[in-house]
């Protein structure tokens, strides 16, 4: 890999011991990938501060400076942490303090990971603490390199926001964020980024159950590939696309997609292919739609639900308000429990808005920081869950070993207060 000046220095250790175990360790990736050289990022999204059994061992042994050397710069040796040279923010993490009497977590987790947020935070890494940085704040521009984590986050970086991602790890994120530079290859490429399937869908695809749905079946058609989709699409919102991507993700490995008219790499057809001949369109009719319905109902045997979640990927305002609208006045089953999950600076605003407390009243909890599936817990007892999301209906069942089932925002709550699923595809 040919290395810039500055990187050589850096190397050399012109910087210190921490950040020349990074370029190390970059240099390493970028050579296994096949990279040509390194390129400049200014947007880091990680996971320095989420808590875990490993991470509490290293920190007990030689502190934070000795858990960042080996979890995120993937060296033995125990080196002091400079500040984050470029703007670096933390991903989801494990539940936090508003989860504590809620959420069957481990207290010791909690306080791990508050210590982990003093110690990262004086260190310039922003507490986000969401699945969805593009919700607060954390908006690269159009083209920008960067590094981020989450499956989820990354599709909707390259796709809708057309900044440049690859699907980072602990590791090149920690590195990237004390260097500003990560290797060079596949999403950061312009040729990488055309579409190679066209996905027409023939039924609309309208609200947050169809294009969730949709987007488990572009996944599971075209896996790891790009693709493109048209058809009969009512224009989609951040909630929508947000859900679209996070589904292609969990059914397949997408990370990039388009479409046409409404994507920043897709003014048409023919850009969103870069000009190559366009394949032949895959349909997604009524027959594909019932069967995505299906396959994301597959897990769900009892109608008795003892537990909801909203929120994954994590819940825009918009969504929370419409959550706060069908609860309103109503009272959760008593054997049922909704969590919904938000970013904590819109939690801030929620609670403002008074969106907070109409969901509390009903019984329900607007959580932040994590999901049942990052923290691997759900309500003590739950054997059956329904969500309207179709990752955490792909995903919670295998982790938790509980039945899903899976609909719209209105399904969820009806199942909340009476305590019986009734929902159906329309
Ligand atoms: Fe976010 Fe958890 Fe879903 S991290 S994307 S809410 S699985």
């Amino acid at each position: 890999m040919r290395l810039a000046d500055d990187e050589k220095a850096m190397l050399d250790g012109a910087e210190g011991p921490a950040v020349a175990a990074a370029m190390d360790l970059l240099v390493r990736y970028g050579e296994a990938l096949g990279a040509e050289r390194l390129c400049d990022i200014r947007n880091v999204a990680g996971t320095m501060t989420q808590p875990s059994p490993v991470k509490a061992k290293l920190v007990r042994e030689g502190g934070w400076n000795k858990a960042f050397s080996v979890l995120n710069l993937d060296s033995d040796d125990d080196v002091e942490i400079p500040p984050m040279r470029v703007p670096t923010c933390q991903l989801q993490q494990g539940f936090g303090e508003d989860a504590l009497g809620v959420a069957p977590y481990p207290p010791g987790m909690i306080e791990l990971q508050a210590d982990a947020e003093s110690f990262y935070g004086a260190h310039g890494v922003n507490i986000l603490a969401t699945c969805t940085p593009y919700q607060v704040g954390n908006l690269p521009v159009r083209g920008e390199h960067c590094a981020w984590m989450e499956s989820s986050a990354v599709v909707y970086c390259n796709s809708v926001l057309g900044a440049r991602t690859n699907c980072e790890g602990t590791a090149s994120t920690g590195a990237a964020s004390l260097t500003g530079k990560i290797p060079c290859w596949g999403n950061h490429l312009p040729e990488n980024r055309h579409g190679t399937h066209l996905i027409e869908s023939a039924v609309p695809v309208d609200g947050f159950l169809d294009w969730g749905m949709f987007g488990y079946f572009v996944g599971d058609v075209v896996q790891e590939n790009r693709p493109v989709v048209t058809g009969d699409l009512r224009r989609p919102d951040l909630a929508d696309l947000k859900h679209f991507g996070a589904a292609t993700a969990s059914s397949g490995g997408v990370e990039i997609y388009h479409i046409p008219g409404i994507t920043p790499e897709a003014a048409t057809l023919e850009a969103a292919f870069g000009g190559r001949a366009i394949p032949e369109k895959i349909v997604y009719g009524e027959r594909e739609r019932r069967a995505v319905y299906q396959r994301l109902n597959d897990q769900g045997e009892s109608a008795d639900v003892d537990f909801i979640l909203l929120g994954c990927p994590h819940a825009s305002l918009d969504q929370i308000a419409r959550a706060a609208r069908a609860l309103d006045g109503k009272k959760l089953n008593p054997g049922t429990e909704l969590w919904m999950m938000t970013p904590r600076a819109l939690r801030t605003v929620a609670d403002r808005n008074g969106y907070t407390e109409i969901i509390h009243k009903a019984g329900g909890r607007l959580l932040t920081d994590s999901c049942p599936a990052m923290s691997k817990s759900a309500p003590e007892g739950t054997r059956v869950f329904a969500t309207d999301s179709a990752k955490q209906a792909h995903y919670l069942p295998a982790i938790l070993g509980i039945e899903a089932w899976y609909g719209t925002l209105e399904d969820c709550v009806e199942a909340a207060v009476t305590g019986t699923w009734r929902g159906e595809l329309k």
